[in-house]
């Protein structure tokens, strides 16, 4: 009995497996990035040029709920000072209160206020969405297999659909999105927006800059891990080597 369930499921598995693998047919992009392997770190500049693609364009769909806008400063942060994060946390309206009246109110962010959102619920969010809703995005790289090459690839895969797919109804065609069929309009095109250090905006640029911008999001804290890794290892190391020579040292009387 027991044997007969557990070939079911892994026939069901397999067939899942297949299923989606057919359905995410196209590759993962190859992009490089200055965050992979162990020595990996973020590029400050990058990350500046993506949060201002964030702010300028995807904060008016996605929020990102784990972050506050003191996190933008800091040693982890994105290399703005006390004085920059504290005008960018002034730039958002907060809701605060409720006040003496017992009425809630609007101020100007700080940088203890967790980021923005552009919806009130959900469902104000899937109204606006034909229905579908952009997912908060403080940890959609950790959360797709593939991490950031996927969210590349979803950013720079809208296509005229082939001839003879049916596409539902506000629906979008998309290379890398599992089934092809994306509910969120091209986000990104060259120029969507003007860069502040006069890097050229191209849709490759944008899309590449976001996503390091949002793998930092996902963990502003890589740095340090990593820092400590490397650290760890070595030290390992060290005392192998350590406990190899004292090993040697007294056994070698013995033989
Ligand atoms: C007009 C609203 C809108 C804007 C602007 C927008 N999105 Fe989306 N996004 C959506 C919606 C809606 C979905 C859900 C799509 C679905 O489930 O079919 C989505 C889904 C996503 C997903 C998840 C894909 C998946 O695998 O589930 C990612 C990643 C994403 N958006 C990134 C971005 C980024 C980065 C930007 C800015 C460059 C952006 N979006 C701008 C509406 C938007």
């Amino acid at each position: 009995m027991r044997k007969l369930v557990l070939a079911v499921a892994g026939a069901a598995a397999l067939g899942l497996g297949a299923a989606w693998a057919q359905e995410a047919s196209q590759p993962l992009p190859d992009e490089h990035w200055s965050f992979d392997g162990i020595f990996g770190t973020y590029d400050r500049a990058e990350l500046q040029r993506g949060f201002q693609v964030y702010t300028q364009v995807c904060a008016a769909c996605h929020a990102l709920e784990h972050l506050l806008y003191a996190d933008l400063g800091g040693p982890n942060g994105l290399g703005y000072s006390e004085a920059e994060v504290k005008a960018i946390a002034a730039q958002a309206q907060v809701t605060d209160g409720p006040n003496d009246q017992g009425e809630m109110f609007q101020r100007p962010g700080r940088p203890s206020d967790p980021f923005a959102r552009p919806f009130a619920n959900d469902k104000a969010a899937r109204a606006a969405n034909n229905g579908a809703l952009p997912p908060d995005l403080s940890l959609i790289v950790k959360a797709r297999e593939g991490g950031p090459q996927y969210v590349y690839g979803v950013l720079t895969g809208y296509r005229e659909p082939p001839p003879g797919v049916k596409m539902g109804q506000g629906m979008n065609y998309n290379l890398q999105f599992p089934g092809h069929q994306i509910a969120m309009p091209q986000p990104l095109r060259d120029d969507s927006v003007t860069y502040a250090d006069g890097t050229k905006a191209t849709l490759q640029q944008e899309a590449h800059d976001v996503v390091a911008f949002l793998t930092w999001a996902s963990e502003p804290t890589m740095e340090p891990r990593k820092r400590t890794g490397v650290k760890v290892f070595l030290f390992l190391l060290v005392a192998t080597v350590c406990a190899y020579v004292v090993k040697r040292r007294i056994w070698a009387s013995v033989h």
